[in-house]
């Protein structure tokens, strides 16, 4: 890159802008756009000639790709003079706000699409409410939010765990039941679903215990697992008391405790890390 060049690239008022910011700050190519107020292809297109002059170095990073400056061999003194000029006083309040929305809490939506408005739990109550009038049995309530979103809409939610102060925290209208997944505190034909969400991997032998749901159940009633696909993240044995590290065929095991009409899917693929894969079983008696 010859002298020339690299005055050329420098030789517009919004590329000296960037490179200034870039000075300060690594920055992804929406953070510019903000600070600088122009379109993305207009900002990417002065980018690609500062890189090509190597005036700044692109870093991946999750979904971004960020950019901050460079100094080419021998033209440090030239960078180092852009640097150090106060930034417009625009930018340097725009590169502020910028910032510090980095740190604020992105707002919960379905995934990367937020709309105001949409949540997962206002989806889950709609959903919900269109389950009818029917007896449930929550296994495992863990912090209570499944089995206290249940019983807004059920007939009667019967919720068991081992633990009595899980069950303490959950509304009145819950009826409670202190007992384990291997000895289940459950009359027969008692309920029209059995709900088993991340739960069913806390017991050594899941058979006998899909078994007793199956007892559990009026004709026709169903019952729904949610649980891990196949992991390798070992310390959930010791810190959350798991015995299976996911399960490799959720369906197989339903049809072997006697289900019918049994379907498996994977409803979700978390990204971050530990990136678990959640698979929804369901089967009929
Ligand atoms: C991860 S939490 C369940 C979360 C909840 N179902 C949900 O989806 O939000 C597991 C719950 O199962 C209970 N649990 C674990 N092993 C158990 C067992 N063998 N018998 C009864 N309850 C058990 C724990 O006390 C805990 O409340």
């Amino acid at each position: 890159m010859s002298r020339a060049d690299l005055f050329r690239a420098l030789g517009d008022a919004t590329r000296l802008r960037m490179l200034a910011l870039c000075c300060r700050e690594e920055l992804a190519v929406s953070e510019l756009q903000e600070i600088v107020g122009m379109g993305q292809s207009t900002v990417s297109g002065h980018l690609a000639q500062l890189r090509t002059a190597g005036l700044v170095t692109a870093r991946r990073d999750g979904a971004h790709t960020r950019y901050a400056a460079a100094r080419p061999e021998g033209e440090e003194a030239l960078v180092d003079l852009v640097a150090t000029a106060p930034l417009p006083e625009g930018d340097a309040l725009a590169m502020q706000r910028v910032l510090a929305e980095r740190t604020s809490p992105t707002p919960e939506g379905l995934g990367s699409d937020y709309l105001p408005g949409r949540s997962w739990e206002a989806l889950a109550r709609t959903l919900l409410a269109l389950l009818g009038p029917i007896r449930i049995a929550d296994l495992g309530v863990g912090t209570g939010h499944l089995t206290s979103l249940l019983a807004a809409h059920a007939r009667h939610v019967i919720a068991v765990d081992k633990d009595p102060a899980a069950l303490a925290r959950l509304p009145e209208s819950i009826e409670r039941r202190v007992g384990t997944l291997e000895d289940l505190p459950l009359k027969e034909r008692e309920v029209d679903l059995v709900l088993l969400s991340q739960a069913l991997h806390c017991v050594e032998d899941p058979i006998p215990t899909l078994r007793r749901c199956r007892e559990a159940l009026v004709g026709g009633g169903q019952i729904a697992v949610l649980d891990l696909a196949p992991h390798a993240h070992g310390w959930v044995r010791h810190r959350l008391g798991h015995k299976h590290l996911g399960f490799v065929d959720l369906g197989a095991l339903l049809r072997e405790a006697g289900f019918h009409d049994v379907t498996a899917e994977v409803v979700h693929v978390d990204r971050r890390t530990p990136a678990f894969t959640t698979v929804l079983a369901i089967g009929r008696k």
